[in-house]
């Protein structure tokens, strides 16, 4: 059976001082857990994460890496610069990076996205540096409601997941993570209903399985993330599809993590 893996994701959110307060109420109620847990702080913040989680049962992600491995790339952050503090993870592809911001804002015009947002070839980019460096990529694909509405969720994850992958060979696709992150449930408190996200995560499972054929498929981990919280996280991780969660509004919240965490099958 696959280990579950719960991430969490806290976004642009904290400081140096309620990162530890967080990790120090977390690290006690997640001792005895049985999944794999992953906290992925702003990128300022992962020095002092790294202190604090040091000789528990945490791991460190980054929320996302430049390609390049150094150079005139002003506001990035490279995989050796992640490794460096400690990290065995990072995120790649999330739909906030990617310009598919699911509430488009009012200064998110289409040429800033243009200019700022992930594309497939970039996340691609990103997941192969990751790989290279030794660092899991944790690999969000995930549709916009629109397409959820156009009946595009299958194509849209498939083709996302397989772009992901372009040049990845199968003994490196093996230690991808992918996350289902349908963009529509992303902070909104929508979750998907656990028969639907297990089906879509069964999507993306079989688009790997095109690949590289059934047995790195079927020893791939595939997160939902999207409006995880501590009521419907058991549901959610029973599913045969889904072997974790990628959390983020209950992530900053120690006593809801944990139950998140704790409620792996
Ligand atoms: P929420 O759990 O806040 O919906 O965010 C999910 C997410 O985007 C994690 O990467």
């Amino acid at each position: 059976m696959r280990q579950t893996i719960i991430a969490g994701n806290w976004k642009m959110n904290g400081t140096r001082a309620s990162a530890e307060a967080l990790l120090t109420e977390l690290i006690p109620l997640v001792v005895d857990a049985t999944a794999k847990i992953i906290v992925c702080p702003p990128a300022i913040n992962l020095e002092t994460v790294s202190d604090v989680i040091a000789d528990t049962n945490i791991a460190l992600g980054g929320q996302d890496l430049f390609w390049k491995a150094k150079g005139a790339y002003t506001g990035q952050v490279s995989a050796s610069m992640l490794l460096d503090l400690g990290c065995e993870y990072v995120i790649v592809g999330h739909s906030e990076c990617r310009g598919r911001f699911g509430v488009p804002e009012p200064d998110f015009t289409p040429t800033v996205l243009a200019y700022f947002g992930d594309s497939d070839a970039t996340v691609n980019l990103k997941l192969r540096a990751a790989l290279a460096n030794n660092l899991t990529p944790i690999c969000c694909v995930g549709e916009t409601l629109s397409e959820r509405q156009a009946g595009n969720t299958d194509s849209v994850v498939a083709a996302q997941t397989k772009a992901a992958l372009s040049e990845v060979s199968a003994a490196d696709a093996t230690e991808v993570i992918f996350a289902y992150e349908p963009v529509w449930a992303i902070g909104t408190g929508e979750v998907c209903a656990a028969d639907e996200a297990d089906r879509v995560c069964g999507v993306v499972r079989s688009a790997v399985a095109d690949l590289y054929g059934s047995e790195v498929s079927e020893a791939l981990h595939i997160q939902y993330g999207g409006s995880v919280n501590a009521g419907n996280a058991e549901a959610l991780l029973a599913k045969p599809n889904i072997d974790g969660a990628l959390v983020g509004g209950a992530s900053l919240k120690a006593q809801d993590f944990a139950a998140i965490v704790n409620a792996a099958p």
